[in-house]
């Protein structure tokens, strides 16, 4: 099954917030419940210990006023021993009812109710008349002392209550905290982990889009971004790749177009220019000397155009491809110097100067022969072309960039290139609008240069000299050592 972006987002976000928030409403009820559970161990079991103090004190006061009513006969005493009896039953039912109240707390004892029984035996078999008619004591000392232990008894069952309560809730605050942390722990890393997995499902075809565009960006069509995420970027990637099959097609369209119209002109061109040499020839009869300067003026410029669109011909039809260049390792020095020999003519009659700066040691460099020999040509082709008389051409070889390249720099004395026409030169058919009149030139030789230099796995790029004119430089892997 595949997710769009926004489900991918809301899985992550629902998953995350489900984890995080039933971590703290866990925790929350967890605590809640702690401190009603303390509320009640502090309430009651502080009662309970309160009222058996008060059971204890009324037991031995029932105790003092039943001996002084026997003695002195007095009502009041036994008044008093009925406001303390009547304590007594009322503290006693008090904490017997909020003994019963314990629950989700240790199993109450039983003491509490055994007292309570014991007591309710005495008092019912003993009625006012059959205290005042007894003659001994109105309870046997042995058992006031056997009642008086139990109470104790009862209250230290009560403390040791108190504090297996306060272990229940240590313990559980332990739980809780604990259960608090792995479920903390649970969703920062379901948070991390998402957070990584989004990050990385976006970048991942955004990489692949961005170097689409820079490929776009280098007049090659061929290249195709494949994303098959289902989402959002697998359209965008849809997209792109209908984008760059129409432009191949343009592209394809356009090379058609300027082929057949080379071809074709350059037929009926070649029939005018066997006309021109048959009259200059004088085949067709006596011509005079101005005619003959006017038909070998005409003859010339036959000839650069016929030259124009041979060079239109072989250039515009060139594969742009990603074919790999059948790469072998080759001399640097010697490229440079064979370029720079095969262009010494032009040089010397355009009244320039060419001059080569060999690297020594240099590695060898992997490269295509015939490719490699074709950009030199046209970077110093450029050179000499667009320098004006006097001129300086010097090619040099560096080390760089890295220990895997070297780099060529071919110099030149010419006009230099402006700052924001530095990539536009590099396109197809691209020609600056000051050289268009009065230079011959199809504006493909760069663009044919970079694509060869890219091929190779380098990179072609022009900087202005600091006085006058333009250094071109490219780079090539050089050959690894085994
Ligand atoms: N050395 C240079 N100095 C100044 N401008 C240059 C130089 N080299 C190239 N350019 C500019 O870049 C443009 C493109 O160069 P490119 O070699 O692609 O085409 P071209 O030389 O005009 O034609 P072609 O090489 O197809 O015969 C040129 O028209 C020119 O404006
Ligand atoms: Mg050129």
């Amino acid at each position: 099954m595949k997710f769009g972006i926004a489900t991918k987002l809301f899985i992550f976000f629902f998953f995350f917030i489900l984890i995080f928030y039933g971590t703290v409403f866990d925790l929350l009820i967890k605590v809640q419940d702690m401190s009603r559970l303390s509320a009640r161990i502090v309430s009651i079991n502080h009662q309970i210990a309160a009222l058996s103090e008060n059971l204890r004190d009324n037991l031995i006061d029932m105790d003092a006023n039943i001996k002084k009513f026997k003695v002195l006969k007095k009502d009041q005493y036994f008044d008093y021993f009925e406001t303390a009896r009547a304590a007594y039953t009322g503290d006693l039912n008090r904490i017997i009812s909020l003994d019963a109240g314990h629950r989700g707390l240790p199993e109450h004892s039983a003491s509490w109710i055994d007292i309570h029984k014991a007591y309710a035996d005495f008092t019912l078999s003993r009625p006012r008349d059959a205290l005042e008619k007894m003659t001994g004591p109105w309870i046997e000392p042995p058992v006031l002392t056997r009642w008086l232990e139990a109470i104790a008894g009862a209250r230290k069952q009560n403390d040791a209550r108190i504090e297996q309560s306060l272990i229940l809730i240590n313990s559980r605050s332990r739980q809780v905290m604990r259960n608090a942390l792995v479920g903390f722990g649970i969703s920062v890393f379901v948070g991390i982990s998402g957070i990584l997995f989004i990050t990385r499902s976006m970048l991942t075809p955004l990489k692949k889009l961005k170097s689409g565009l820079k490929h776009v960006s280098d007049d090659n069509y061929t290249h195709k971004i494949t994303i098959d995420s289902g989402d959002e970027f697998g359209e965008v990637a849809a997209a792109f790749n209908d984008m760059s099959r129409q432009l191949k097609a343009d592209e394809e369209i356009r090379s058609d177009f300027i082929a057949t119209l080379s071809h074709e002109i350059r037929t009926p061109l070649s029939s005018i220019r066997e006309s021109v040499n048959m009259i200059t020839e004088e085949l067709l009869g006596p011509v005079t000397e101005k005619q003959k300067k006017f038909l070998n003026i005409a003859g010339d410029e036959i000839a650069r155009i016929t030259g124009l669109l041979n060079h239109l011909l072989d250039t515009s039809m060139l594969p742009d491809g990603e074919e790999k260049p059948a790469r072998i390792p080759l001399d640097p020095n010697l490229l440079a110097r064979d370029a720079v020999k095969r262009l010494s003519a032009t040089a010397r009659s355009n009244d320039i100067t060419m001059g080569c700066t060999p690297l020594e040691n240099a590695p060898k460099v992997m490269a295509d022969q015939k490719e490699i020999m074709q950009v030199l040509m046209n970077l110093l082709g450029n050179a000499l072309k667009f320098s004006c008389e006097k001129g300086q051409v010097d090619v040099r070889i560096s080390r760089g960039p890295g220990k895997g390249y070297l780099t060529f720099h071919i110099s030149d004395t010419g006009p230099g290139i402006p700052r924001e026409k530095q990539d536009l030169i590099f396109k197809k058919y691209y020609r600056a609008e000051e050289v268009r009149k009065h230079m011959d030139g199809v504006g493909l030789g760069l663009s044919i240069a970079r694509r060869i230099i890219l091929a190779h796995g380098g990179r072609i790029f022009v900087k202005n000299n600091d006085d006058k004119g333009s250094t071109f430089s490219f780079t090539l892997p050089v050959q690894k050592k085994e």
